[in-house]
């Protein structure tokens, strides 16, 4: 590239070249026929290049917990760069990184304190897999290595995360995954549960299939077990009353280690801080990203157990304990964002917010029962989930017109997958808006009948 044609490049205020981007999970082709192109953001709203405001009824990719652009986010994160771009947290630290791990450990309940720190839930979900088995390494009991996950999770696109996953499309393109990983079924079923507000009646008993995993495989040989509280990528499948109770007993009949992959139910998004907090369960670790810092850096983590921490603390004071970390762990300008996200979080009041709105957002979203093609519209804290009937032959046509028609035609922002809509708005949601965007995803469902 010549450098006047670089500084072409980078002349955001002319129409872009589309070519050299590969966008992710995107149809690329359509896309860049039909591109949804946004310029900036503000509260509740995206905008267009051509200064549309788009209504955003997914939190981003269910991470703008506090909403878009928020003064206080923005500014910490200008005074950090201003101060410290960078510094390695190998063998190094900082203030803010400190500061944010311990009040992320505050936010988490029982004794999980000790936070290790990542740049995305892909790495947050194989960090914790990897701390895993470590821990059963240095406990003598390095035999367990078999990790379960289950049916239809959604645990990112590292090769761990895909392994322990259990979305077909993204595993079956990727050669044999990790060995040694089973799968607990899922816990959808139509027939027992359409229509069910938060947490469905049925279903409980499907958390006993791992004691038909465990009589297979041999506990001793089971390093840990992961699972999202609420599936949220696979279409939004609230828990049934009592199923994440249930891991939890199985698991410590067992001394199996329970991983909640918390990156879309964790800040908020269930009106509690962490789902193991609506759930009154306490896992052995829970994994964090997106709301962390309201989408504004990239950052996750892994919150550990003490057990689980102190089990590495031994050995010579000078010895590295974990072989594991990434050079942005715990990057300045990520943690000058969480702080200040926290920060708004806490004044806001806005997980409990997000609890107090949880019926209104229940109402709303069920009001939608009725309309063409709708087969099952599910809910729990701010989420909620429509699914359409597929169209003969074409799974996904229909809702991925729904999303292209939401952003051109009626200015709202959705998420779709397969042929389910998810909604997750941010946290600052409020009650008029909640009308307007469930309002226009009935207009764009009737659009696609
Ligand atoms: C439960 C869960 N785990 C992991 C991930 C992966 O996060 P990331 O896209 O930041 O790697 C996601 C993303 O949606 C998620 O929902």
């Amino acid at each position: 590239m010549t450098a006047q044609s670089s500084r072409a490049a980078n002349d955001l205020s002319a129409p872009n070249d589309l070519e050299a981007w590969w966008l992710p999970f995107t149809a690329n082709r359509s896309f860049k026929s039909r591109p949804r192109m946004i310029a900036r953001a503000k509260d509740m709203h995206y905008y267009t290049p051509e200064g549309r405001a788009v209504i955003d009824g997914a939190a981003g990719l269910w991470c703008c917990n506090a909403g878009h652009n928020r003064d206080e986010i923005t500014a910490a994160i200008q005074k950090q760069a201003a101060e410290l771009d960078y510094s390695p947290a190998f063998q190094f630290g900082h203030a803010a990184g400190f500061a944010t791990a311990a009040r992320i450990a505050q936010l988490a309940p029982g004794d999980l304190d000790h936070v290790f720190f990542c740049n995305s839930g892909s790495e947050a979900v194989d960090t914790a897999l990897k701390i895993a088995l470590a821990y059963w390494n240095v406990q003598g009991q390095g035999g367990r290595t078999r990790l379960i996950g289950r049916e239809r999770g959604y645990h990112g696109v590292g090769f761990g995360g895909i392994s322990v996953g259990g979305i077909v499309k993204n595993r079956q393109f990727f050669g044999s995954l990790l060995a040694g990983v089973d799968h607990l079924p899922h816990t959808y079923n139509r027939a027992e549960q359409a229509f069910s507000r938060g947490e469905p009646e049925w279903g409980a008993h499907l958390a006993d299939d791992l004691e038909r995993i465990v009589a297979l495989h041999d506990a001793s040989t089971i390093a840990a077990v992961i699972v999202e509280p609420m599936a949220g990528s696979t279409g939004v499948l609230p828990p049934p009353k009592g199923y994440l109770q249930r891991l939890r007993q199985i698991c410590d009949k067992y001394g199996i280690l329970l991983i909640f992959d918390e990156v879309i139910s964790g800040f908020g998004r269930l009106g509690t801080a962490f789902a193991a907090e609506r759930y009154g369960v306490i896992p052995d670790m829970i994994t964090f990203a997106k709301g962390v810092n309201s989408g504004t850096v990239p950052m996750g983590g892994v919150i550990v157990r003490k057990g689980i921490h102190d089990a590495f603390m031994k050995g010579p004071e000078n010895a590295i304990e974990l072989f594991h970390g990434y050079t942005y762990s715990g990057h300045p300008l990520a943690c000058a964002a969480a702080l200040a996200t926290q920060d708004i979080y806490r004044d806001e009041k806005l997980f409990e917010r997000a609890k107090e709105l949880e019926p209104v957002w229940a109402d709303a979203v069920h009001s939608l029962k009725g309309l063409p093609n709708v087969l099952d519209i599910r809910s729990i804290g701010l989420v909620g989930a429509i699914d359409l009937a597929s169209r003969p032959d074409a799974v996904g046509a229909r809702a991925f017109e729904a999303m292209d028609r939401g952003f051109h035609d009626h200015d709202v922002m959705m998420r779709i997958t397969g042929d389910t809509i998810a909604l997750s708005p941010p946290l600052i949601v409020s009650e008029d808006q909640i009308g307007e965007i469930v309002d226009k995803v009935g207009k764009v469902i009737r659009a696609v009948a």
